[in-house]
Order: structure tokens, then C-alpha cells, then sequence
């Protein structure tokens, strides 16, 4: 008898509630097994139409959005839930109320809450006072669901990461931080070039090369374009101005001239070289046309796993009593 008791107050204990902030929080164990469930997610959709049935997802969006809005919607009503879109003019997250009621309120709502903000605090601030899973939908700092599902397409194509070169080439700001550290907790060997004043955070650098130490991956970094794709096995380019450095384009167009993903990069790398972005692009600009639409190219590849990568990810959060 008692131990029935036992069993039941254990059944009932609350469990801690789990984010997706950043990949850094990630072990490899939990990576492997959110690209596992994606597996099961493509090969069989239909068995998981009903998983979350009768929950709620918010999607605070204070940027514009078209594949993190549209997956995570898409995704949540293909898992039998139901998604929220919040724009800026609805919450207006700190403006019109705090982040902290802001999070206290939509705990007693939803069951889950994607954001993408523009200060990486605010994801830490939502998920601190939030009772309910907070995903990071992009921040000035990082973009971990761009990056899990990079490395899950990855996977899908060569069927293992440990040892190949991806090159990123561009700036390094949020999709390439999240590419350091999802790279550095698989064992993925990267290359990155940006120009001098545009090179990743120091601190993000420095954790990815810890977590390299365990995975053996090797981690460049380089404000040489050419000699960064040397051999690479797969290049990587995101836009030169990201949302909310809008007023820095004519600048960043000068000083990144030289960092356009073309003909003459991709010929560095490896033949059957793969292309990615982590879109949109700006075509012509960052990435030319030619290499946009080569074969090699997997981009759209990318934004498709989006949905299927992200719709793990709220089974892993959210469907797990
Ligand atoms: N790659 C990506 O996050 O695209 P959106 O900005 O359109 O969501
Ligand atoms: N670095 C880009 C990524 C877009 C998905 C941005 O933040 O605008």
C-alpha cells in the first residue's frame, strides 16, 4: 500500500520544466535523441497527429519571421495543437507590460512559448519567470533551432557528422554562434572566416573550443575566405545585415565584399561540396545565384527540416508528462 502511495505521489511530483535557449545546454545524448525523434517524425506523420492535442503554443515574434513563424505553426498544428501568433503590436513584450508578467501570465494560458527577440536577455528574463517551456525563435546572441536543424540535414545527407569540414563564411553573429556550438558538441569540424571586426563573441568561442576538446572536433577561425574553404565539405553563408542592423548596410555591403559565397569559394572545397544558407537571402549579395541554385545545393533542404527538427523539439518539451 504504501508503495502505491510512493508511486503515486511520484507520478504526480512536478517535473522541472525544460527550454531550448541555447545548444550549449544541450548534451550530445539529447541532440542525438531530438534528431532520432525528427527521424521517426518524417518516416511516420501520422502516428503523431494527436500528440499534443488540446495544447498551446505562443509564438512571440518582436522581428520578422517567415520559416521559424510558419514551422513552429505548421508544426504544432500537424502535432494536434494549436499556435498563437503574438506580433510586436500585440504583446509588445517590456513595453507594455514586463517580460516577468508577461511570462507569469501566458504560464497560467499555454503550454509552451517560442520567442524571438532581438536582446538575448529577454529569452533568459521569459524563461526564468515562465511556468511553462521557452524556445529561443532566434535572439541577437543565437539561433539554436537554425542550427540543430543545419546539422540534422547534415546528418540526412552524409549520414554522419564526426569529422567532416563545414565552412561558414559571412558574419559572426547569431546563426554562427549556434553553429559553434552545435559543431563543438558533434564532433563537426569548423571553419570560419568573417572580417576582422566582425568575428564571433569571444566567450562563445572559447566554451565552443572546451566542448571541441570532448568531441574532437576542430574549430578555425580565419579572416581568410579562401583558405577557410579549402576541403570543406559543406559551405555556409548567412545575410551580411542581419534584422535590426538594417541602418549598417551600406558598410557592412563594403566591408564583406569579399566574403560572397561564388564560383571562385566553392572551388576550395571538395567536389560534391554542399551549399547552405540559413535564409533569407539576400541574393547576389552574400551568395551569388549561380551557387544559390547549384545542385549541391541544400537550402531549401534546410528550411523544410525546420519544421520537422522543431516539431521534435516541442514533442521533446512539451509531449513528455
Ligand atoms: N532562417 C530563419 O530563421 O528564417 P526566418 O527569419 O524567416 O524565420
Ligand atoms: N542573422 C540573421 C538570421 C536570420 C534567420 C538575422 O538575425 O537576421
Amino acid at each position: 500500500m504504501s508503495g502505491v502511495i510512493c508511486q503515486d505521489w511520484q507520478d504526480r511530483k512536478p517535473k522541472m520544466k525544460k527550454d531550448l535557449i541555447s545548444i550549449k545546454d544541450l548534451s550530445i545524448e539529447e541532440i542525438e535523441e531530438i534528431f532520432l525523434l525528427t527521424d521517426k517524425l518524417k518516416e511516420n506523420k501520422q502516428k503523431y497527429s494527436q500528440s499534443l492535442k488540446g495544447k498551446t503554443i505562443a509564438l512571440i515574434f518582436q522581428k520578422p519571421s517567415n520559416r521559424t513563424r510558419v514551422s513552429f505553426a505548421v508544426g504544432m498544428f500537424q502535432l494536434g495543437g494549436l499556435s498563437i501568433y503574438l506580433g510586436p503590436n500585440e504583446i509588445s513584450l517590456g513595453i507594455r507590460e514586463t517580460t516577468r508578467d508577461v511570462a507569469m501570465t501566458l504560464s497560467r494560458y499555454v503550454d509552451g512559448i517560442v520567442l524571438r527577440t532581438f536582446e538575448h536577455k529577454n529569452i533568459i528574463e521569459l524563461a526564468k519567470y515562465s511556468k511553462v517551456p521557452v524556445i529561443n525563435g532566434l535572439s541577437d546572441l543565437l539561433h539554436p533551432c537554425q542550427a540543430l536543424s543545419d546539422l540534422y540535414t547534415l546528418r540526412e545527407k552524409w549520414g554522419f557528422l564526426k569529422g567532416k569540414i563545414l565552412s561558414f563564411i559571412g558574419d559572426g553573429n547569431n546563426v554562427t554562434h549556434s553553429l559553434l556550438y552545435g559543431c563543438s558538441k558533434v564532433g563537426l569540424n569548423l571553419n570560419i572566416a568573417t572580417p576582422k571586426k566582425f568575428q564571433p563573441n569571444k566567450e562563445i568561442v572559447s566554451e565552443a573550443v572546451r566542448f571541441a576538446a570532448s568531441s574532437g572536433a576542430k574549430i578555425n577561425l580565419s579572416n581568410d575566405p579562401l583558405k577557410a574553404c579549402k576541403d570543406a565539405d559543406a559551405l555556409y553563408t548567412d545575410v551580411w545585415t542581419s534584422m535590426g542592423q538594417e541602418k549598417e548596410s551600406a558598410m557592412r555591403r563594403k566591408v564583406f565584399k569579399n566574403f560572397q559565397l561564388n564560383k571562385k569559394l566553392v572551388s576550395q572545397a571538395k567536389r560534391d561540396c554542399l551549399i547552405m544558407h540559413c535564409l533569407p537571402a539576400h541574393r547576389q549579395e552574400e551568395i551569388t545565384d549561380e551557387v544559390m541554385d547549384s545542385e549541391n545545393s541544400i537550402i531549401f533542404d534546410q528550411a523544410e527540416n525546420r519544421l520537422h527538427v522543431q516539431k521534435s523539439i516541442l514533442l521533446k518539451l512539451l509531449g513528455e508528462k
